[in-house]
């Protein structure tokens, strides 16, 4: 006989017939000659009661159930008389798989989550990590199943490259050089003729200018893959590997690439809330009491579109009134975390898209707006709507969300060629590495536009966890690539 699925077994009313469950017992107790064990197999949070008399087993057997160990019991499916659940095991015969002894970590209730990361490898089986991976499942299902249905083509960029998409920099080197022997040419510059790709490479920080290639041939495609940051930022919020979901679609406008931004987030909560209902109630009960009533406020609320301009204005509104900031907000300033979430989580709070963002720390593929003065590229720009900036604007549309911050980076690219390389010769960028990109803009070029979404931070927010290092199975940091 095959073993059934806890998830199956509660379900199962054909009580009285023979069964077998297999899994981790989460605890036992025990009272007059009989005892219970709760047991979890990872299929649900739910655990199954087994149910067995002292006198039917060997006592040598009995002692090795202990938190932990793994066992396979058969036995009989009975209506259960406790409340909270239908069914449970009476069992006839159980085997211990492994035992578990009291050196196992995960043996206490209420560790740290500290505690847990450093037994990354032994904290997937608490209740907490398994809600989370089984949303994780869950949302990484909704994601393809939005694009499919959509029309979209799942796309797979390389995860090697010679050029640094976001321009900024913080890239992993590839390289099967001997480093104990590094050539380096009079300039004193490593040679990488005789590297494995015959020039330097990284891991990649974006799909995007891959994705582009691919939109401009087949409409709309999405990329879901790793990504990896060399950022030394420690901070709750970022990963040096992550996984990004990146759309991009020809014929775009900016409007419409909101329109997809916020449609796409809240069919991925509405799908967690309609499949992942106990694993939720599970996270709201012990991790976040307002879990569920925020992912369904999300739901109903319109998010707020701002244009980066109007934001700085609400920001100096907020100083005037006397809010103390630490780090400045003016015009051409790269918004902190603090303002983002004070214009999300005090100011509107509901999730906002922020629109047309100062040129000077934005990536130089954004669509450029248009100069009011048209004398004075370096002017005042027009931007979302009509709202002037007092200087050169680019297209961007991140989305903001309460107690994340920035979930979404997006713009519309800009698709003449001319304007294009004036940017990229402005930041005095290598166009060695980026001449088949810019090529999408010689031959039959378009309007397009696309997004990245932090995976892991889409995961953060839907299941109230508050450190990104606990979303992911194994999580890559400064300094931290243990497991
Ligand atoms: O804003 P970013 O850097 O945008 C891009 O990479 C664009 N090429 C995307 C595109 O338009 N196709 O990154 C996109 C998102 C961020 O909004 C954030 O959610 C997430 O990726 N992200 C990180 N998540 C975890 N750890 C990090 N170090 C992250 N860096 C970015
Ligand atoms: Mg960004």
């Amino acid at each position: 006989m095959k073993r059934t699925k806890v998830i199956d077994a509660l379900k199962r009313t054909d009580f009285g017939s023979e069964i077998i469950i297999e899994g981790w017992v989460r605890s036992k107790r025990g009272s007059k000659g009989i005892f219970f064990i709760a047991i979890n197999d990872g299929s649900t949070i739910k655990n199954i009661q087994i149910v067995g008399e002292d006198q039917n087993f060997d006592e040598s057997v009995i002692k090795l159930i202990t938190t932990g160990a793994c066992l396979k019991v058969t036995g009989v499916l009975v209506e259960s008389p406790a409340s909270g659940q239908a069914s449970e095991v009476q069992a006839r015969d159980i085997q211990v798989l492994g035992t578990c002894d009291a050196s196992y970590p995960m043996q206490k209730k209420g560790q740290s989550f500290e505690f847990m990361r450093q037994h990354a490898h032994m904290r997937l089986r608490t209740n907490t990590f398994g809600a989370v991976m089984r949303i994780r499942h869950n949302m990484a299902m909704a994601i393809h199943t939005y694009f499919h249905e959509h029309g979209f083509f799942y796309f797979h960029t390389p995860l090697i490259t010679a050029s640094d998409c976001e321009g900024a920099g913080n890239m992993f080197q590839v390289t099967t050089k001997n480093l104990y022997d590094l050539q380096k040419d009079e300039q004193g510059k490593i040679i990488y003729d005789d590297d494995f790709f015959g020039e330097q490479t990284s891991l990649t920080v974006s799909g995007q200018l891959e994705g582009e290639l691919g939109a401009t041939a087949l409409g709309a495609i999405y990329t879901f893959g790793p990504t990896f940051r060399a950022e030394n930022s420690n901070t709750p919020r970022h990963l040096a590997e992550f996984w990004m979901i990146e759309p991009e679609v020809a014929f775009l406008d900016q409007e419409e690439l909101m329109d997809l931004e916020e449609d796409f987030i809240k069919y991925c909560v509405r799908w967690a809330l309609d499949h992942c209902q106990d694993d939720l109630e599970f996270l709201n009960k012990m991790i976040d009491k307002t879990l569920i009533e925020r992912l369904q406020g999300v739901l109903k609320e319109d998010f707020v579109r701002l244009p980066y301009t109007e934001g700085i204005n609400i920001l100096q509104e907020a100083i005037k009134a006397g809010h103390k900031f630490e780090f400045p907000c003016n015009w051409g300033d790269d918004l902190a975390s603090e303002h983002e979430r004070y214009l999300v989580e005090e100011h509107f709070r509901k999730p906002v898209i922020m629109t047309d963002y100062p040129r000077a720390f934005k990536s130089f593929y954004m669509k450029q707006n248009a100069p009011v003065d048209a004398a004075n590229p370096d002017g005042a720009s027009v931007g979302y709507r009509g709202a002037v900036a007092p200087g050169p604007t680019m297209q961007g549309t991140d989305v903001l969300f309460p107690s994340i911050g920035e979930i979404i980076g997006g713009s519309v690219r800009e698709e003449d060629y001319d304007k294009l390389m004036g940017e990229i010769e402005r930041r005095q960028m290598d166009k060695t590495h980026l001449w088949w990109y810019v090529d999408t803009r010689r031959w039959g070029s378009c309007p397009h536009a696309g997004f990245g979404l932090g995976f892991e931070r889409l995961i953060l927010f839907v299941t109230g966890m508050q450190n990104i290092r606990d979303v992911i199975p194994f999580p890559r940091t400064p300094k931290n690539a243990t497991f």
